[in-house]
């Protein structure tokens, strides 16, 4: 048997193994041989990588770890991350109260009532992408002609940013979360990205609309870059991460035909088959980052102040003791307390809409489309393995 000094991860990120839905094997293994293990990063640091469900969830609860980035010892994952430091922070990377103050000021746009009532307006936009799709047609990228428009267009609805405007913020966005992106092209996308939406924000004053940039100025508490970074964080967090789970899920779905045919037979069950497959796929790939700002015990290991720790959310999510067989994907599971919105103050806040989202998407296209199959070999498919968030970057299918 492997013993945990040959099996510890030593890199992050290390890679994925046969299975393209499976953590990285050395996660995997990590979790079972050596949950609280050490991990070196890109630049010659080093860090805790945590593994398990139960300590990760920990961790995400107690406030003795810090998003902040200002911190001694934070985790950088990629250079670009360490530059962006220069930018206003948008609330994901600050802690309370600070933190908390800025989120209130959006809990209200995105409660389940509000986002309920936006489901006549999804819906008239996901069949409409699916006409445009099917129309003359047999074949189609999914991610390009649905999965990504599906999400930005309502993102550019709620916040008020003009969609006709998403190839440009779509490109801005690719190369903010592609790991191989450098320095300069990060902080050109960042800039760009910066003054567009603070112009954007700027001409609220008057012209207003009923989007959130143009409530957040009317409220005039916050500067135009405060909002602008909002603006920012809701417009990349809002469509790239909904878009990458629909893609993944359909790809899932027609790989494993049994759930598929369960799904069809039972389009009731949607939302239940949504909460299994964002645990299943968990896309936030690279993991969570935090600092410990105290010293603090997590599972056994004592984790000192100033030192970092990546929380990987996908072994969490496959972690047996928390969900037998995690290594397969049953829509009818207990999936409670699954980690892919994250847990604990910085918790999703488009959680609700993200949902919503999903469960139109996946119930109209298999509705609508009852032949839909790949259209190309499953290992031609091209995974985001070089992106912070998981999905593909295509997805030819046919119906
Ligand atoms: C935070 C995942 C969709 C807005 C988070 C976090 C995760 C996550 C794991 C926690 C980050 C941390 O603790 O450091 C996802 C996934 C999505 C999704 C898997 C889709 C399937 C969305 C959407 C929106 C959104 C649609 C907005 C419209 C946010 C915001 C935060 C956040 C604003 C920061 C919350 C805070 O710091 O208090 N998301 N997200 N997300 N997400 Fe999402």
């Amino acid at each position: 048997m492997a013993t945990a000094a040959q099996t510890s991860p030593t890199s992050h990120p290390a890679p994925r193994g046969t299975c393209p839905f499976a953590p990285p094997p050395a996660y995997e293994q990590a979790r079972h041989d050596e949950p609280i293990s050490r991990v070196g990063l890109y630049d010659g640091a080093s860090c805790w990588l945590i593994t398990r469900h139960e300590d990760v969830r920990a961790v995400l609860a107690d406030n003795r770890f810090s998003s902040d980035p200002e911190n001694p010892g934070f985790p950088f994952l990629t250079e670009a991350s360490r530059q962006l430091l220069t930018v206003k922070p948008t609330f994901i990377r600050l802690d309370d109260p600070e933190h908390g103050r800025l989120r209130r000021m959006l809990t209200g746009d995105f409660t389940m009532r509000r986002t309920a009532s936006l489901r006549p307006e999804i819906q008239r936009i996901t069949d409409e992408l699916i006409d445009r799709m099917t129309d003359g047609r047999h074949q189609a990228d999914l991610v390009n002609d649905f999965a990504l428009p599906l999400p930005s267009l309502v993102i550019c609805l709620l916040l008020g940013v003009p969609y006709q405007d998403h190839d440009f913020f779509q490109e801005c966005s690719r190369t903010l979360l592609h790991r191989g992106s450098t320095t300069e092209e990060v902080v050109e996308a960042n800039t760009r990205l910066t003054a567009y939406i603070d112009a954007l924000t700027a001409s609220k004053r008057d012209n207003p609309d009923d989007g959130i940039l143009s409530r957040l100025v009317a409220r005039g508490e916050l500067e135009i870059e405060d909002i602008g970074a909002m603006g920012r964080l809701l417009l990349i967090a809002g469509h790239e991460t909904t878009a990458n789970m629909t893609a993944l899920s359909i790809l899932a779905l027609l790989r494993n035909p049994e759930q598929l045919a369960h799904l069809r037979a039972h389009p009731e069950a949607t939302p239940a088959a949504v909460e299994e497959l964002l645990r299943y796929l968990s896309i936030v790939q690279n993991g969570l980052v935090r600092v410990a700002v105290e010293d603090a015990e997590i599972g056994g290991t004592t984790i000192r102040a100033g030192e970092g720790v990546i929380l990987q959310v996908n072994t969490a999510n496959w972690d047996d003791d928390r969900y037998p067989a995690a290594d397969t994907l049953d829509l009818t599971r207990d999936t409670r307390h699954h980690l892919a919105f994250g847990f604990g103050v910085h918790q999703c806040l488009g959680q609700p809409l993200a949902r919503l989202e999903l469960e139109i998407a996946l119930e109209t296209l298999l509705r609508r489309l009852p032949e839909l199959r790949l259209a190309v070999p499953f290992e031609d498919v091209p995974f985001r393995s070089d992106m912070l968030i998981y999905g593909v970057h295509e997805l030819q299918v046919a119906w």
